[in-house]
């Protein structure tokens, strides 16, 4: 029986929130080496252009009017691309690992022996808010934060948030994909004792080109959003850090378009 072909190395790198300059430099230099690219949505063109020429490219988000590659899809790729290439960096928006299903892509390709290691990255649930001054935790403002999903609805495949228990256990909640489901969670966390006029702010499309932050109180959130159009992508965040914020210490966001699926 023939030695099996040698694998190459999948590295799952977080891309960042958006701004390039926030990519580590450990994910800048496996951009510039790397054979072959896998990548979803919220990861600007700015970013995609340091991979060398001749790099092959793989598409794996969602786009207007389409729905995501599916996840065996996306794992089967990961191990076809290994077979044939040295490097592979699968980049993937913020950090892998939070929200973004890197441990089931690191578990898949473990399993069919392909070499593959992680390369945390900057999450939107701390970028995000950091562009708009504030700070996810502060002495003042208690000693816990959680980040949590809102879209646990959505995908089945999770159990669902206790929010009302949330309301007693975190002093600050960041929100990711909370946007849609906003009413909804604000009801449940005032039922779970969350006070109305609990500081609350919502940040879209935070560190690039189109970042805008509403600035509220949790029982009036979800009118503001509404009232204001605000969308997806968007960091919903809760709890007194938000009156904590220091907006002079805010950066101007990346002059870069992120491209946002719908
Ligand atoms: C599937 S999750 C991926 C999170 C990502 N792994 C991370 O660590 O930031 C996508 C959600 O992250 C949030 N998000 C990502 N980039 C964002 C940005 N630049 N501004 C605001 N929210 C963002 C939004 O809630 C979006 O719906």
């Amino acid at each position: 029986m023939s030695a099996p072909a040698q694998l190459g190395t999948v590295y799952l790198v977080g891309a960042g929130p958006g701004d390039p300059e926030l990519l580590t430099l450990k994910a800048h230099r496996l951009l510039r080496q790397c054979d072959a690219l896998v990548y979803d949505s919220l990861v600007p063109q700015a970013v995609l252009n340091l991979v060398p020429q001749g790099c092959e490219l793989h598409f794996v988000g969602k786009r207007r009017g389409h729905h995501s590659v599916p996840q065996p899809s996306t794992n089967a790729v990961l191990v076809e691309l290994a077979s044939r290439h040295r490097l592979i960096v699968r980049l993937k928006g913020g950090d892998p690992f939070l929200f973004g299903r890197g441990g089931e892509e690191a578990a898949h390709l473990a399993a069919r022996g392909v070499p593959v290691q992680v390369v945390p990255g900057v999450t939107a649930g701390i970028a995000a808010p950091a562009y708009a001054g504030i700070p996810v935790t502060h002495r003042r403002a208690g000693s816990s934060v959680t980040f949590v999903t809102g879209h646990e609805e959505i995908d089945k495949g999770r159990p669902g948030v206790n929010w009302r228990g949330l309301a007693q256990t975190s002093d600050g909640l960041v929100i990711y994909m909370g946007l849609h489901n906003l009413r909804r969670i604000a009801e449940e966390l005032m039922a779970g004792g969350l006070a109305a006029d609990t500081p609350a702010a919502v940040i879209q499309q935070g560190t690039v080109r189109g970042q805008r932050q509403l600035i509220s109180v949790l029982g009036e959130l979800a009118d503001r959003a509404e009232e204001q159009d605000f969308a997806s992508p968007s960091i919903v965040v809760l709890g007194e850090v938000v009156a904590q914020r220091v907006p002079v210490c805010a950066p101007e966001p990346a002059d870069v378009e992120m491209p946002i699926p719908f």
